[in-house]
């Protein structure tokens, strides 16, 4: 495993830092959307998966139901901390499922493996979304279908700001300016692109895959006070322990710094942009207290979809 995995970050860390704990980011998704596209994608002949940067293998597993009964369930990831939680997770849902440690420009499979090759939030953190596509399109069957949900996270900066409370439109723009810079940091220095999603039909078709499709996941994960629902409950703790634990999934002050500063930024811009987001977070932790907070929160998460083609 090379030092730069996960920036360097224990797998216990960016779990943290990425909700894997519970079911948080199960409750991204619709349940009867997911069986909409478990038909659109005819997930039933799906005998074979693989779910590259599994993490601890929530999307895999929650696609791996809707497949065939039996389904062999394969989930890849370049940190080897996650195989545990992963299996233990696969075995509590009783699927079948094996981890693989290894990185996603390099699969080690050979071509024609499987029947659905998939991804979700990995494109983003990648520096080279098309080699990694390209290992999808070539370990999956022809005819097979390759699936990635990214979102983009800037016009999620964006719809957050637009909640209630409502913010002045200034403090809207320096908002999303330092969000901005933060994503040109990113890319500068070859960590990916968190608004990949946006980019992601064109990289399909460099990659070489055919009948793209492009929807949006249909859930708005809406917070609405008294916030009763379980699931607006386990949102506002995962919210509020993101604004303990980092800024916004970005990384402690210094780690935005470092983005800020590759994207070109000077000091005073990132003193600037990193008040206004931490008055931002300061902001949400007060109104959710006060019982005040409440936004449809449409999150921009695409499913693209493309198929290998006959050869
Ligand atoms: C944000 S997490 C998403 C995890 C999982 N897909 C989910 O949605 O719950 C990104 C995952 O991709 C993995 N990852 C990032 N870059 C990778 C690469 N080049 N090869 C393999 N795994 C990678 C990380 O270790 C992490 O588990």
């Amino acid at each position: 495993m090379s030092e730069d995995i996960n920036r360097g970050w224990s797998a216990d860390t960016y779990g943290e830092r990425h909700g894997f704990e519970g079911d948080w980011r199960d409750d991204w998704w619709n349940a009867d959307f997911l069986d909409l596209m478990a038909r659109r994608w005819r997930l039933d002949a799906v005998t074979c998966a693989l779910d590259v940067g599994c993490g601890v293998g929530h999307w895999g597993q929650l696609l791996a139901p809707r497949c065939a009964p039996g389904v062999e369930l394969h989930g890849l990831d370049h940190e080897g901390g996650f195989r545990i939680p992963a299996e233990e997770r696969a075995a509590r849902r009783e699927l079948t499922f094996t981890f693989h440690e290894a990185t996603g420009d390099a699969l080690p499979f050979a071509d024609a493996s499987f029947d659905l090759v998939t991804c979700q939030t990995v494109l983003m953190h990648v520096p080279d979304p098309v080699a990694v596509l390209a290992e999808m399109r070539r370990v999956v069957r022809p005819g097979g279908l390759v699936v990635a949900s990214e979102p983009n996270n800037l016009a999620n900066a964006l719809v957050e700001s637009l909640a209630a409370p409502r913010l002045p439109f200034e403090e809207t723009l320096e908002l999303l300016r330092f969000q901005e810079s933060l994503h040109r940091g990113k890319i500068a220095l070859g960590r990916g692109d968190n608004s990949v999603g946006e980019r992601l039909p064109a990289r399909f078709a460099e990659a070489g895959l055919v009948e793209l499709a492009v929807v949006s996941n249909d859930r708005c994960p809406a917070l609405v006070p008294p916030y009763v629902d379980a699931a607006q409950k386990r949102d506002i703790a995962q919210q509020l322990r993101f604004l303990d634990e980092a800024a916004s999934g970005w990384g402690a002050k210094e780690d935005v710094r470092e983005l800020h500063r590759a994207a070109g930024g000077t000091p005073a811009a990132f003193d600037r942009g990193w008040a206004s987001l931490a008055a931002h977070h300061e902001r949400f932790r007060e109104a959710v207290a006060a019982g005040t907070y409440a936004g449809a929160r449409g999150i921009t998460q695409y499913l693209v979809s493309g198929r290998r083609g006959p050869r």
